[in-house]
C-alpha cells in the first residue's frame, strides 16, 4: 500500500505498512552497499558529493537521531559519530576518514533493531510524517549514491559504465521503434487553474501548503531533449556562442569550459535517450537555440499531475498508483538512462512521456518556499536553499527511488551542477 494511504488504517495495520516501507527501501541500501569497491566506499569523487560510505553513516545517523532520539526519547546510537555524519558537520572534504564498511553496516543495522522495536509501540498517530519523511530521506541518499557512482566509473567512457551495459528488461512493454528518430511535435495545454503542491502526510515540506495557481496555456514538448536533439546544438558550436547563453550562463560556461553533457555517448544507440548530466545553463542555452523556453516548475506540475482539460487526476501522470514497472525508468535497478518513450507512464491520451523518471528535468523556477510554508524537520531541509541560487528540477530519474518520486515533489541544485541525473525538455509560449 502507497505511504500515502497508510493513515487511513487503524494503527496496528499502519506499524505493518510502515515496517514493510522501510524493509523494503532499507534493502535497497544494502544491495547498493554489497557491491561497493574500497575506492568507491572512501573515495571523494568530486568536490561536491560526499564518498558512498558517508552516506550509509548519514543514513543510519539520521534514523537513529529523528527516530531514537526525537521520537523515543533514547540516546541517539551513534554520538560518537555526530560530527563526521550529521549534515552539518564536516566540510564534504573531510568525510574521507571513515569507520570501515563493516562497522557502517553494523551500525545501520544496530540502529535499525532498535528502532524495529521502537516501531511496535510508537504513538503513529503523532509521528506518521516524520516516520515518512526518513523513508524519502533513505531513498534521496540512494541516488546522490548513485550519482557518485557514477562519477567514479567515468574515464574514457563517458556515460557511466552500469548504464553503457544497463540490460532492459524486454518483457516491459515498448511504445516505439527504439531506433527511430523520436521528435514528436509539442503538446498544447490549455490555461488551467490547478492546485500546486501536496498536503497529504508523506509531503515533504517544500510540497506544502498546496494552493491554487493560474497557469496560462502553454506548449510542452511530449519527451526530454534527446542526445540527437542535443548533438544539433554541439555541431553548430552552440557551447562556444554566447548568444544562446544567458550573462550567468556564458560566465559558467566560460570558467567551466564544457563541451557536452557530463554523460554522454557518441554510439548511434544513444541517440534517442534523453540527455542526462546537464547543468541549468546548458538546458537554458539550449532551449534558446531552437527558440523555446524551459517550462516553470507550476507548468511542469500541471503537465505532470493533470488532466489537459485541468481536472485533478493524481500525483502521477498516470494517477495514484504507486510507481512500478512498466510505468517508467525509475528505481535505479536499470542502471541508466532508456530511450524516450519507451514506457507508456503517462495518462490515457496524452503523448506526453517520461514526465516521470529517466532524466530529472530542470525547470526555470528558482526554489522558494510556498506561501505559508513551514519547515519540516529542521531548517536545513529546504529553507536554507530559497536563496534564489537554486534551480528546481521535477520529475525524477532512472536512480530515484519510488519514495521520492512523484508529480509534486521538487528537487533543488545550484545552476551549475551537472553531475546529476539531469535533463530538460522545452516549453513555449502560445504568442511565440
Ligand atoms: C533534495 C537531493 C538536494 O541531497 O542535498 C538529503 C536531499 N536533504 N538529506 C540533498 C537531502 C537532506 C537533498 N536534495
Ligand atoms: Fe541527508
Amino acid at each position: 500500500m502507497p505511504p500515502a494511504q497508510i493513515p487511513s488504517l487503524p494503527i496496528v495495520e499502519q506499524r505493518q505498512q510502515l515496517r514493510h516501507h522501510l524493509d523494503i527501501c532499507r534493502a535497497k541500501t544494502l544491495m547498493l552497499a554489497e557491491s561497493l569497491t574500497e575506492d568507491e566506499y572512501y573515495r571523494q569523487a568530486h568536490p561536491d558529493f560526499s564518498p558512498v560510505g558517508w552516506h550509509l553513516g548519514h543514513i543510519a545517523f539520521t534514523e537513529s537521531l529523528w527516530i531514537l532520539r526525537h521520537l523515543a526519547g533514547e540516546d541517539c546510537l551513534l554520538v560518537p559519530y555526530h560530527q563526521l555524519f550529521a549534515a552539518d558537520g564536516l566540510p564534504k572534504a573531510a568525510r574521507q576518514q571513515l569507520p570501515s564498511l563493516a562497522q557502517v553496516l553494523e551500525m545501520l543495522h544496530r540502529v535499525r533493531a532498535r528502532v524495529e522495536k521502537y516501531l511496535a509501540i510508537a504513538p503513529l498517530d503523532q509521528q506518521l510524517r516524520l516516520w515518512l519523511w526518513l523513508l524519502q530521506h533513505e531513498s534521496q541518499h540512494g541516488e546522490t549514491m548513485a550519482i557518485v557512482l557514477a562519477l567514479h566509473c567515468q574515464g574514457t567512457m563517458d556515460r557511466p559504465e552500469s548504464a553503457v551495459h544497463s540490460t532492459e528488461d524486454d518483457s516491459r512493454p515498448s511504445e516505439v521503434d527504439q531506433n527511430s528518430p523520436h521528435t514528436k511535435q509539442p503538446i498544447y495545454l490549455p490555461p488551467a487553474t490547478i492546485s500546486l503542491g501536496y498536503d497529504g502526510l508523506d509531503s515533504l515540506d517544500n510540497e506544502q501548503p498546496a494552493h491554487q495557481v493560474l497557469v496560462s496555456g502553454f506548449w510542452l514538448d511530449p519527451h526530454p531533449v534527446t542526445q540527437a536533439d542535443f548533438r544539433v546544438f554541439m555541431e553548430v558550436g552552440g557551447y562556444h556562442e554566447s548568444a544562446y547563453w544567458s550573462a550567468q550562463g556564458w560566465a559558467w560556461q566560460q570558467a567551466a569550459q564544457v563541451n557536452q553533457p557530463r554523460y554522454w555517448s557518441d554510439e548511434p544507440t544513444w541517440d534517442n535517450h534523453p540527455v542526462c548530466g546537464v547543468s541549468y545553463y546548458e538546458a537554458e542555452a539550449y532551449a534558446a537555440f531552437v527558440g523555446k523556453r524551459l517550462p516553470s516548475e507550476a507548468e511542469w506540475e500541471r503537465a505532470a499531475c493533470w488532466t489537459t482539460d485541468g481536472r485533478y487526476r493524481g500525483l502521477y501522470p498516470w494517477g495514484d498508483d504507486w510507481p512500478q514497472p512498466p510505468r517508467g525508468n525509475f528505481g535505479g535497478n536499470g542502471g541508466g538512462t532508456t530511450v524516450v518513450g519507451r514506457f507508456a507512464s503517462g495518462q490515457a491520451g496524452s503523448e506526453l512521456v517520461d514526465l516521470i523518471g529517466n532524466v530529472w528535468e530542470w525547470t526555470a523556477s528558482w526554489f522558494d518556499g510556498y506561501a505559508g510554508f513551514r519547515a519540516f524537520p529542521y531548517r536545513g531541509y529546504s529553507k536554507v536553499y530559497f536563496d534564489q541560487q537554486h534551480r528546481v528540477l521535477r520529475g525524477g530519474s532512472w536512480a530515484s527511488w519510488p519514495w521520492a518520486l512523484r508529480g509534486t515533489l521538487r528537487n533543488w541544485y545550484h545552476p551549475h551542477v551537472r553531475e546529476i541525473f539531469s535533463g530538460f525538455r522545452c516549453a513555449q509560449a502560445t504568442d511565440s
